[in-house]
């Protein structure tokens, strides 16, 4: 049996490929665009392992997602490809659009197409699997509930309004024409190979080299942090035996506001790697604010864990731990990935702030 992932090579596409193969021996085809984020040095340790098949091409080829649909006739597509980072979303809409809504829409017509032909089994098996983010919400008022799965989509930044409009789309394709499919959305993740545009990559890899830690606006911000083997834990498990055409909310229970982050992960690489110049909590910089910026994220998960026995097994402690011991470990990682590229979107996004 054989999963067609796209954006594997990602920070959380290429966790849940690394994930799954440690666990089983189902063959994954991965299908990833090696766009910025995408890295195959993610994938490193799977070099010359004939379980995973890598295929450097873009998710909005038609032709591509055809062939490779009617060649490895996956029983499953797990769909990660997207552009993530809501600040590029501001700077640039249009790769967001075309990626997550036309890159959206082709596969799921690619994929009605190829169950289409499917009998029997095969059939009833299939499924399409959207992973998605708690973004679609839109921003939570202090001491609101947390979001379910039936809270109104009000996304705010051309990033989350474009997952929103694949969100729908998928919807619709189940409803119309009766395509199985599963949607997660879940919260804010962190841990090994994230980019270090986001926020606590940014934090650890800017402390290291000495540079200001840029807090968007007041820094009491709210997310609600999950550690990626959680999150792909969460996803095998609704790919397991999750409803079809039924959304799942996917979060780690854990609210944070961003400056409580920033300075939990100065107070671990002070311990773990001390900077003779002192505390690096002395880099913390506040700078002007994200604008339409989302004030809150809180996601209900007792949906996924009443109907699938799924709960987070890292507590933010474990796991912020893991991240940064992760990010000391690993700086031949890091510094591979501040191409030049890394460095122009640095001072777009900052220099004038
Ligand atoms: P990422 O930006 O790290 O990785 C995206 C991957 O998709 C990259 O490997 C990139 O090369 C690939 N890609 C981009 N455009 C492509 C295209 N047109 N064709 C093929 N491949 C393409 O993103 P991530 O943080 O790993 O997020 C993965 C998914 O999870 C996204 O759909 C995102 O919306 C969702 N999500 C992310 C978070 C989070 O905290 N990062 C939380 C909830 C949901
Ligand atoms: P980010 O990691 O970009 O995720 P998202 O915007 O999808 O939630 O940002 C997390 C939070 O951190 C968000 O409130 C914005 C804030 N932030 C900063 O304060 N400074 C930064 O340099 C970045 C990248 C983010």
């Amino acid at each position: 049996m054989t999963l067609l992932v796209t954006g594997g090579a990602g920070f959380i596409g290429s966790n849940f490929v690394l994930n799954w193969l440690a666990q089983n021996d189902e063959r994954l085809v991965n299908l990833d665009a090696l766009t910025y984020a995408g890295n195959l040095q993610n994938l490193a340790s799977l070099q010359g392992d004939a379980r995973h098949v890598f295929v450097h091409g873009d998710i909005t080829d038609r032709a591509l997602v055809d062939r490779l649909l009617a060649e490895h006739r996956p029983r499953a597509l797990v769909h990660f490809a997207a552009e993530s980072h809501v600040d590029r979303s501001i700077h640039g809409p249009g790769a967001f659009m075309k990626t997550n809504v036309d890159g959206t829409f082709t596969l799921l017509e690619a994929a009605r197409a190829h169950w289409n032909t499917l009998q029997g089994d095969e059939k009833a098996s299939f499924r399409f699997h959207h992973v998605s983010t708690d973004e679609v919400y839109g921003s939570l008022a202090p001491g609101a509930p947390a979001f379910t799965e039936t809270h109104p989509y009000e996304p705010n930044s051309p990033y989350s309004a474009s997952k929103a409009a694949s969100d729908h789309l998928v919807r619709a394709w189940h409803h119309t024409y009766g395509l199985p499919v599963l949607t997660t959305n879940c919260s804010n993740n962190y841990g090994p190979y994230h980019f270090p545009e986001k926020l606590i990559p940014l934090m650890i890899v800017n402390a290291l080299a000495g540079k200001p830690l840029p807090v968007y606006g007041d820094g009491r911000q709210i997310r609600d942090w999950l550690y990626v083997g959680d999150h792909c834990s969460a996803i095998r498990a609704v790919l397991a035996g999750g409803r079809v055409g039924e959304v799942y909310n996917i979060g780690g229970w854990n609210e944070q506001a961003n400056i409580d982050i920033v300075n939990i992960v100065c107070g671990l690489l002070d311990e773990l790697r001390p900077d003779p110049a002192g505390p690096y909590a002395r880099l913390i910089t506040y700078v002007k604010d994200r604008p339409g910026h989302d004030r809150r994220y809180a996601i209900d998960a007792r949906k996924i864990e009443r109907e699938l026995g799924w709960r987070p097994a890292e507590t933010f402690t474990t796991g912020i731990r893991k991240t940064v011991r992760w990010y000391l470990e690993n700086a031949d990682w890091v510094a591979n990935v501040q191409s030049g590229g890394y460095r122009d979107w640095l001072s777009q996004n900052y220099s004038a702030r």
